[in-house]
């Protein structure tokens, strides 16, 4: 039986530790599965390190003096990436922990980025970014894949010329096609283009026009967009920027968010990949809710565009 100090501390403890793990979950974009096995790989191959370094430390029979202590923390630092990888495979996580020590490879500039990928003759995935306006998803997006490993924002693509994005393009160095209508909805002159460029995936960050059939023929389940509101609520034609927000105030909804999903045939309809909610409180304006609904936004769709990006291309 357990006691009242014993329930008192497991209480204590799980109200530390869940919003923990969410936050983990949150942040690594794994389901509570996942999150477990990446524990438990963790804890494995650190159990590993330690037992493998004091084994190698004892065939040199070194005291337990100071050059113990610092040849075991200069081997547990060496080995420790090896014993992870390896417990990983087992466990399923290799390709969460590739990336995971690549990550901090590239942290202490001890990893390149892409280009090694590039030397090695495979080519880049190259997202194109459509947008309509200011671009700060657009300038998320490119901040998350600069110097990216494998991935580039390789193009811009606007009908706006006042648009935002534009300036952001060209402080980022990132080509631009300014489309017009005709130029858009004509199969023969724009897909070339976009092959030409070598697009591989097409991003919609607040993008105004539908997008023609033949580009989602020619791109399946290869342009996602994102919507400031919890779909099927509040999306389709005309639903875009404040009208979302001011429907979603007029609806009293308790709650808005953001919807993630792929590009079919109609408005604000494919399949979702992922949503996010937010509280909308008493006193929001159309403003406040879409500055929290930004946040999200810039929280969220880097990260799901990388995933997807990894499953859809079959890339790791
Ligand atoms: C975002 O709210 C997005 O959900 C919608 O258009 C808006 C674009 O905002 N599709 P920004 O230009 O990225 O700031």
């Amino acid at each position: 039986m357990y006691s009242a100090k014993t329930g008192f501390w497991l209480i204590v403890f799980s109200a530390l530790l869940r919003p923990m793990l969410k936050g983990l979950q949150n942040k690594w974009k794994v389901n509570g599965w996942q999150l477990v096995l990446i524990i438990a790989t963790f804890a494995l191959g650190g159990s590993l390190t330690g037992y493998a370094g004091r084994k190698i430390l004892d065939q040199f029979h070194l005291s337990h003096g100071w050059e113990r202590v610092t040849l075991f923390i200069l081997l547990v630092t060496l080995l420790w990436p090896v014993a992870v990888i390896f417990v990983s495979v087992p466990l399923g996580q290799f390709t969460f922990f590739r990336a995971y020590i690549h990550k901090i490879g590239k942290r202490f500039k001890l990893t390149k980025n892409g280009q090694k990928r590039a030397k090695k003759g495979k080519k880049r995935v190259n997202i194109a970014i459509f947008a309509s306006g200011t671009g700060s998803n657009a300038q998320k997006i490119i901040d998350h894949f600069r110097g990216y490993p494998g991935i580039k924002t390789g193009l811009v693509v606007s009908n706006n010329p006042h648009a935002g994005v534009l300036n952001i393009a060209i402080r980022e160095n990132i080509p631009i096609l300014l489309i017009d209508k005709k130029l858009f909805l004509k199969k023969d002159a724009f897909l070339p283009f976009l092959v030409e460029k070598g697009i591989d995936f097409i991003v919609l960050a607040g993008f105004l026009w539908k997008i023609p059939d033949f580009l989602i023929s020619a791109y399946p389940r290869k342009i996602i967009n994102i919507h400031p509101a919890l779909l099927p609520k509040y999306g389709g034609k005309g639903m875009y920027g404040h009208f979302v927000h001011e429907a979603v105030l007029a609806g009293k909804e308790t709650e808005s968010g953001i919807t993630i999903h792929y590009v079919d045939e109609l408005y604000d309809h494919g399949q979702v990949i992922k949503q996010v909610k937010c509280t909308v409180a008493a006193d929001d304006t159309p403003e406040t809710l879409a500055a929290r609904v930004h946040a999200l936004e810039h929280a969220n769709y880097p990260g799901v565009i990388e995933d997807i990006i990894r499953q859809t291309l079959h890339f790791t």
